[in-house]
C-alpha cells in the first residue's frame, strides 16, 4: 500500500520515462483539406465530447461523422453541437455489432473516405464471473472487441490503398492491467490491445497509424450503467465470501476510485485530440498520469508477482491506507485541474 502511494506520488525515474511528450502538432494553417473523422458511440460520454471537440476545432481541420447505434439518443449531441451541426459535424447511425450497419455508414461518406477512425463505442461489466451469463459475456466481446475488428475490416483496406490513415482506439488502463471483478471487461480490452499491437506493424508499412488511448476511470454513463447492472445482477450462484467482497468492499472501493481519480470526458477528449493532431502519433497513450505508475509495475517484474502482490495487499490487507491514498490522489487530481485552468486563463 505504502508502495502504491509512493509510486503514485513520487514515481521513480525509471517510471517517468513512460510518460509521452508530444512532438509539434500538425498545423493545418487553413490550407490542408479537412480530414474525415468517424467516431463511434457518440450518444454520450467520451464519444460525444470528442465529436464536439473535433468539430469545434479553431483551425477547422476536421469533418466529423459522429455515429451512434440509436439515433433517438442524438438529442444531447444535437443540443450541444449548436452551429457546428451539419457544418463540421454530421450524425449518422452505426451499430458496431452489425457489419451491414457499418458498411452502410461508410458507403454514405463521399469516396468512402475515412481519414481517422475513432473506435470508441464500448460497454463495461463488473461482478463475480460465475454470476455472468455466457450471452452477456459474448455481447460484451461483440461490442468491445469484434466491433473494432468489423470497423477495421471496413476501413483499413481503403487506408492502405491511400497509404494514409489513423485508427484511434479507446482502450483502457484495464487493457494493460487486470482489476478485481473486471475479468471480462479487462479481457476484452486486452484483446483490443493485442489486436492493435499486431496490426500496427502491418499498418506502419502502409503509412497508417494506430493509437491506443488508455484512460483510467472517467465519469460518464459507463459508471452509472455499471452500478445499475450490478444492482440488478442475479448473484445467487456466488458464494457468501465472494459476495461480501463484491458488495461490501469492491462496490464502495470502486466508487471511491472514480471519485478520486475520475477524469471528465472532456479531459479525455482533449488528450485524444492531441493524439489525432500529432505529427507522429504515439502507439499507446494514457490520459491519466496518476494511474501510470500502477500500470508500470507490470513492466518492472516479468513474473507478474509485483503488481499481483501489490494489488492484493492494497485491497485485502491495507484497505484503510488505500482509502487514505485515494484522498491524497483526489487532492493531486484537484490541483492538476486547478493548474490546467490557471494555465488556460493566463
Ligand atoms: N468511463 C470509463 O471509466 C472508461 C475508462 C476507460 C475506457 N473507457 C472506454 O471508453 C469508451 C467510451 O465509454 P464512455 O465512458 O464514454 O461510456 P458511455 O457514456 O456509456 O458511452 C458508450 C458509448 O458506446 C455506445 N455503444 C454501446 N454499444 C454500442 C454498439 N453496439 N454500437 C454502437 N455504439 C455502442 C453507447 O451507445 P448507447 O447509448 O446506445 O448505449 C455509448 O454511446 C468505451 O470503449 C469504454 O470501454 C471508459
Amino acid at each position: 500500500m505504502v508502495l502504491f502511494s509512493c509510486v503514485c506520488v513520487f514515481p521513480p525515474p525509471f517510471l517517468r520515462i513512460f510518460s509521452y511528450s508530444f512532438p509539434p502538432s500538425l498545423s493545418a494553417g487553413g490550407n490542408m483539406a479537412a480530414r474525415n473523422v468517424l467516431v463511434t458511440g457518440c450518444s454520450s460520454g467520451i464519444g460525444l465530447a470528442l465529436a464536439l471537440r473535433l468539430a469545434r476545432d479553431e483551425l477547422k481541420r476536421f469533418r466529423v461523422i459522429a455515429t451512434m447505434r440509436n439515433l433517438e439518443k442524438s438529442q444531447a449531441l444535437k443540443r450541444q453541437a449548436g452551429p457546428v451541426l451539419d457544418t463540421t459535424l454530421e450524425i449518422k447511425e452505426l451499430d458496431v455489432t452489425c457489419q451491414e450497419s457499418i458498411r452502410q455508414c461508410v458507403d454514405s461518406i463521399p469516396q468512402r473516405r475515412v481519414d481517422v477512425l475513432v473506435n470508441n463505442a464500448g460497454m463495461g461489466m463488473i461482478g463475480p464471473v460465475e454470476s455472468q451469463s455466457m450471452a452477456s459475456i459474448q455481447r460484451l466481446f461483440d461490442t468491445n472487441f469484434f466491433g473494432l475488428v468489423r470497423l477495421v475490416q471496413e476501413v483499413f483496406p481503403d487506408m492502405k490503398r491511400r497509404r494514409q490513415g489513423h485508427i484511434v482506439v479507446m482502450s483502457s488502463v484495464l487493457g494493460l492491467q487486470g482489476l478485481l471483478f473486471n475479468d471480462v471487461y479487462s479481457a476484452s480490452k486486452f484483446a483490443v490491445e493485442g489486436f492493435c499491437e499486431s496490426l500496427a506493424l502491418q499498418a506502419l508499412k502502409f503509412g497508417v497509424n494506430i493509437s491506443l488511448i488508455e484512460p483510467g476511470p472517467v465519469t460518464t454513463e459507463f459508471e452509472r450503467k455499471l452500478y445499475e447492472e450490478a444492482a440488478n445482477m442475479d448473484l445467487s450462484t456466488a458464494d457468501k465470501e465472494t459476495l461480501d467482497i463484491f458488495q461490501d468492499f469492491y462496490l464502495n472501493y470502486s466508487k471511491d476510485v472514480f471519485n478520486a481519480l475520475g477524469q471528465s470526458p472532456e479531459e479525455v477528449a482533449e488528450h485524444t485530440m492531441k493524439v489525432i493532431t500529432s505529427e507522429n502519433p504515439p502507439f499507446r497513450y494514457q490520459t491519466n498520469s496518476l494511474y501510470t505508475p500502477i500500470t508500470t509495475l507490470k513492466h518492472a517484474d516479468p513474473s507478474g508477482n509485483l503488481p499481483l502482490n501489490a494489488f492484493h495487499q492494497m485491497i485485502f490487507q491495507h484497505d484503510r491506507l488505500f482509502k487514505a491514498s485515494l484522498s491524497l490522489l483526489k487532492m493531486l487530481q484537484w490541483r492538476k485541474r486547478r493548474d490546467m485552468d490557471y494555465n488556460k486563463s493566463t
